[in-house]
């Protein structure tokens, strides 16, 4: 298993050019499965996660080609073999049960192995299931898989009972080929579904609402083929923007977006970072002095992204003055906090709130990933550190960044990869 070497180095100065969306790229691509045309994606990330939705595609029958290095994605769901995603894949990544919204709209039938609990928390797909349901579709949960089906979808007023990102993508997708009209209420207003909607409207889908918390779904017979550039990744973004707050220095994110990250923003503004937006992104540098101590809470968009809770929280280990860190979104996501302790950070957890007391240096030290982003927080740590790093099980960070040692190392950081 490879393992990243870090040796802290000081202030970072370059540019980092930001990927598509992995969560985007997530969802568009099951997005194929609902027309028998052609859906092309441009900037995709290269990533894992994006291959195992390849092979998952793949084994429905779906053609993925990536093209430009894997920057373009060219499917076709033109002849599709299977209604089957099977656990071996599944297993592999939560997101696959995006096919099951999809597949049930075109095929009227699907069925799709439930995903485990993963790392940071049960996890389960019920909202998923109540949506469809609500649309008419007829389920069934037994051995491990839900099989779905249905003589026809129909529209549905769904309001789900907490803001669910991949509940709301699945019923988005099953309510465009519905009959009738759909409104979803209560809905997730990530980016990412925005995108998502972008994509589908230019299937040909009608959509209102998209951005807020009700989205009204026109359902229409058919869908049609595509091509859509996907949305920057806010979370690799926020990710890059904590480097030089870290560890000082100038960095300018190349396409990067304020307003993809607004709530983020703010608590680097009062942390003592600044962020200005410049022709080609945003710069993010350090104000002068220590980092100031600020309290996060976790929610959904607009709020303060989970997917950046362990790298703020890798900011605010050496921050003048203590903060609390809140997580709201998923229950058991502070595994990264006893890996920074190593690193001589002072931390306690406390069901879901970890205070951090910040103290001026942190050291080096063998440390572990335990999920995507509490790998990368580590990374971020180890910048700051005196010393050496070793961040083992880098195959977390694989899943959710791409080339994350050139794109540091090209602003001066000391970072290499050690095949295992
Ligand atoms: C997506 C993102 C993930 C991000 C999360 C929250 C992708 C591929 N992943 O995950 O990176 O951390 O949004 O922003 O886009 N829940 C239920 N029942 C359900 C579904 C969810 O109880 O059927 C709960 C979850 O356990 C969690 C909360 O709802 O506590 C929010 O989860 P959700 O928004 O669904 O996250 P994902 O779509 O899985």
């Amino acid at each position: 298993m490879d393992s990243i070497l870090v040796r802290g180095n000081g202030p970072l100065k370059g540019q980092i050019p930001i990927a598509g969306a992995k969560n985007a790229c997530l969802t568009l691509m099951p997005a194929t499965l609902l027309t028998e045309e052609p859906l092309t994606l441009t900037n995709a990330p290269r990533l894992s996660d994006i291959r195992t939705m390849t092979q998952l595609l793949g084994s429905l029958g779906a053609e993925v080609v990536a093209l430009q290095g894997g920057q373009v994605l060219a499917m076709s769901s033109h002849d599709l073999t299977s209604q089957h995603a099977d656990y071996d894949i599944v297993r592999k990544m939560r997101a696959s049960i995006l096919v099951l919204g999809p597949l049930l709209a075109r095929f009227g039938q699907a069925e799709v192995s439930l995903p485990g609990g993963c790392a940071i928390g049960a996890r389960p797909v019920d909202l998923h299931l109540k949506a469809l349901e609500a649309m008419g579709a007829e389920l069934d949960l037994r051995d491990g898989y839900v099989r779905a089906k249905t003589s026809g979808l129909r529209g549905a007023v769904f309001e789900f009972p907490i803001v669910s990102v991949g509940a709301t993508e699945n019923a988005l997708m099953a309510a465009t080929l519905a009959k009738g009209t759909t409104v979803l209420k209560n809905a997730a207003r990530e980016p990412e579904i925005v995108d998502l909607a972008q994509c589908l409207r230019r299937m040909g889908a009608q959509i209102e609402g998209e951005g807020t918390s009700t989205i009204t779904i026109q359902g229409v017979d058919r869908l049609g083929g595509a091509t859509h550039p996907v949305v920057t990744d806010r979370i690799e973004l926020g990710t890059y923007m904590l480097a030089p707050a870290i560890c000082g220095g100038e960095v300018e994110l190349l396409g990067g977006r304020i307003d993809l990250l607004a709530a983020f923003c703010e608590k680097l503004d009062a942390a003592g970072v600044s962020v200005t937006e410049t022709e080609r992104g945003l710069t993010v540098a350090r104000k002068n002095g220590r980092i100031r101590a600020v309290d996060v809470v976790t929610e959904p968009f607009p709020g303060f992204p989970t997917d950046l809770q362990a790298q703020m929280m890798a900011l605010l280990c050496t921050a003048e003055g203590t903060s609390v860190l809140e997580e709201k979104i998923f229950e058991n996501r502070f595994m990264h906090a006893p890996e920074l302790t190593r690193m001589g950070a002072r931390i306690e957890v406390q069901g879901g709130h970890a205070t951090v007391h910040g103290v001026e240096k942190l050291r080096g030290a063998p440390v572990m990933a335990t999920d995507l982003r509490a790998s990368v927080s580590l990374i971020l740590a180890a910048l700051a550190a005196e010393g050496e790093t070793v961040v083992s099980r880098v195959y977390h960070l694989d899943r959710g960044y791409e080339r994350v040692e050139e794109k540091l190392s090209a602003c001066g950081a000391l970072i290499e990869r050690i095949a295992g």
